[in-house]
């Protein structure tokens, strides 16, 4: 059998059904069998939310001894059962397919990316590839929520342990976790959460990591602080009950307000939010969280170590304090690293989302004896070219710029974009066999709503593309192969649309050339301007391109139910690829007003089959009208070391959130004898903060 044929038939084993038997290799795997017990690991889509998590007080409970020995014997932590909170967040049997485990032992993982600094609050990444979510908590929590019954599905219960409606629907008041603390051993409570809502999500001269902004949730919406455990929302819509999906990863994952207050430029007149956004540059140690592991030693290019949390605040069904594993490492290298990695034997664990690693990838997961096991889930990945359709000045177009907006808001242009668009040439590129379909543009195939009827798709047509530039009296003039503008704009000149694209990932690189070379052959100039992580996430941010390749880094297009307000213009500065200008107004093309009511009515009623009947037409207009030009969608893989127990087999590589949170790392664990002995900084603490990074 060649790669290809392996590859698929292996695939199509692992991913007909996403709640399929194990992959018989690691039964047949003598290391493994006996030791953790796969089949009680196939229950993706089967729980509710209490079978996973609850909070309730244990009569005991427990760390690692060396954590006694040396760090509470000593004097340097109080016990164990007082850094908890009285009633701590408790891991169900959903939970821990295999049980709860033991400790010790590492996960070394790879990421792409590299740490700008510590304060996400501000808008800083700590270097993406989970890094986030081991360190950042959130109110609520829907990273797992591919284990829940479709029919009981509701986020997590987190930071915020509890919460009800008032009966008239418009104010939600939630408890928060009662007693848990900050790395650091800082109590956490509702000020933590009043700053970052007040002095980060409000003031806009603050940009929080993933784009929170007071539109996020909802217009003339209220928080307040009723006591250090209650918060109470006041909603002008009555029940959006869409915002807990909001408040989880990433928009409402506060930051430690004691050591970020201090800063923030309304509390320190020698401050400005220049200073504030960097004060906690990567190289400064400790930085608190709530997340299971601190940030504790940083090599530029080389390596992150993150050691576990000493006051993370959630345990297993026997009082065992989480995470099992008491260190995780991040070696800083490329993002085609990741896989290649865990084939080596050099990492653990790895999302796996360039296909053209994947042949590879499958024939070394079906060797016999091999260290790791490949997860491939339902093709939740997408590649569309987004047109910038602000009309209205939104990231200071120049007259070149704001001529292609012109042609962007056209959608005969926005046709002939997409009938240009070889999606199986574009997908063979990458892989052949069944990874990649054509994307007409749109939701997912495999997101709930998705009906493929209602489903309009734009067909290779070079001809038919042509016809429409010529209707749009687009025709080469000068009879160099590319279409010019009319003789009254801009000088008649050619036709030039920047295409701006991440050099950082092999599949990102190759599709931006594919598409440069179909636009060629439909006589569209298209240059491609290549930037590079936050840069790139700035220009895009701002409203500085014409057109921009991107993958659905966000879950809509995937869940539809977690920020669905995310499938069409709903505020001002909130959608993607139109926001307000300097007038602070949209301008809102006909299909976009129509996407916008079918997107606020959907939100607005909890009637299921009007919820359908609501997407189809949502699905009909979106992709009728090319409001994106879908590329490709295709299947993803979660690599993991066999040494792992608690890995639930379906765990898909992004549905709800990416892999790392949906595989909930705080609960995997290693059976003793299987250990390893990678750990960097045994029997260490995070240091302290406050001290400026020296050790505890
Ligand atoms: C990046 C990676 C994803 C995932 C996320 C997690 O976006 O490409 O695979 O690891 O980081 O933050
Ligand atoms: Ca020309």
């Amino acid at each position: 059998m060649d790669a290809l044929a392996l590859a698929a038939s292996l695939l199509l084993a692992a991913c007909g059904d996403h709640a399929a038997a194990p992959h018989p290799d690691h039964r047949q795997d003598p290391d493994v069998r006996g030791v953790i017990d796969f089949d009680a690991a196939a229950h993706t889509g089967r729980f509710s939310p209490t079978d996973l998590v609850g909070f309730r007080a244990l009569p005991r409970y427990s760390e690692p001894d060396w954590v006694t020995r040396d760090f509470v014997r000593t004097g340097r932590l109080p016990p164990v059962a007082q850094r908890l909170p009285r009633e701590p967040l408790v891991y169900g049997p959903g939970a821990m397919p295999d049980g709860p485990g033991v400790y010790g032992d590492v996960l070394r993982q790879v990421t792409g990316g590299r740490p700008e600094g510590w304060n996400y609050s501000a808008g800083q990444s700590q270097g993406w590839g989970g890094i986030d979510l081991a360190t950042m908590e959130c109110l609520t929590r829907t990273g797992p929520l591919f284990l829940v019954d479709p029919a009981r599905l509701e986020p997590l219960p987190n930071l915020a342990r509890s919460w009800q409606w008032s009966s008239d629907g418009h104010q939600l008041t939630m408890q928060l976790v009662e007693g848990a603390r900050w790395s650091d051993g800082h109590p956490f409570t509702s000020d933590d959460v009043m700053f970052y809502w007040t002095d980060n999500v409000l003031d806009s001269n603050v940009s929080p990591l993933n784009g929170a902004s007071p539109d996020s949730f909802g217009p003339g919406t209220r928080l307040e602080a009723l006591g250090p455990y209650t918060i109470r929302w006041t909603f002008q819509r009555p029940f959006p009950r869409d915002y807990l999906y909001q408040m989880a990863y990433g928009k409402f994952c506060p930051g430690p307000a004691h050591v970020l207050r201090p800063l923030h430029p309304r509390y320190n007149p020698r401050s400005s939010y220049q200073a504030y956004k960097l004060a906690f540059p990567a190289s400064r140690m400790n930085f608190p969280v709530m997340g299971a592991w601190v940030v504790t030693e940083y090599r530029p290019d080389d390596i992150l170590i993150l050691r576990r949390n000493p006051y993370y605040w959630k345990v297993d069904a026997r009082g065992r304090q989480l995470p099992y594993l008491d260190e995780v490492q991040y070696r800083l290298l490329g993002w085609s690293d990741r896989d290649i990695q865990v084939m080596a034997g050099g990492s653990d664990l790895a999302n796996v989302d360039a296909p053209a690693t994947y042949a590879e990838v499958l024939r070394g997961a079906a060797r016999p004896g091999t260290s790791y096991r490949a997860v491939f889930g339902p093709r939740t990945i997408a590649y569309a070219v987004q047109f910038n359709l602000s009309g209205n000045g939104w990231g200071s177009p120049d007259a070149r710029g704001q001529a292609v907006r012109q042609l962007n808001r056209d959608v005969r242009f926005r046709r002939a974009v997409s009938l240009a668009m070889d999606r199986v040439a574009l997908g063979a590129t990458q892989i052949g066999g069944p990874f990649i379909k054509p994307y007409p543009g749109g939701l997912l195939e495999s997101a709930p709503f998705y009906d493929a009827a209602a489903t309009r798709r734009y067909a290779y047509d070079p001809a038919a593309a042509r016809a429409l530039f010529a209707e749009l009296g687009l025709v080469d003039r000068d009879g160099d192969g590319f279409v010019n503008h009319p003789a009254a704009q801009l000088g008649g000149a050619n036709v030039t649309i920047v295409l701006t694209a991440s050099p950082d990932s092999v599949i990102e690189r190759s599709l931006a050339e594919g598409i440069q070379l179909l636009a060629r052959d439909v006589g569209l100039r298209v240059v491609l301007r290549f930037a590079s992580g936050p840069q790139r996430d700035a220009l895009r941010a701002s409203g500085q391109f014409d057109w921009v390749l991107q993958r659905n880094e966000t879950t809509e297009l995937n869940t539809v139910v977690q920020g669905a307000d995310a499938l069409a213009p709903t505020g001002p500065f909130t959608h993607a690829y139109h926001r307000a200008g300097p007038s602070g107004r949209l301008d809102l093309l006909l299909h976009e007003r129509r996407m916008l009511d079918l997107v606020r009515a959907f939100i607005a009623t909890p009637d299921q089959g009007e919820r359908r009947r609501l997407m189809r037409l949502y699905q009909q207009v979106s992709t009728e009208n090319v409001d994106a030009a879908g590329l490709i969608q295709y299947s993803g893989g979660v690599l993991i070391d066999k040494r792992f127990a608690n890995v639930p087999v379906g765990t898909p590589v992004i549905m709800f959130n990416w892999a790392e949170d949906a595989i909930m790392r705080e609960r995997l664990w290693v059976p003793r004898a299987r250990q390893s002995g990678y750990e960097l900084r045994p029997h260490t603490l995070p240091g302290c903060f406050a001290c400026g990074g020296e050790k505890r």
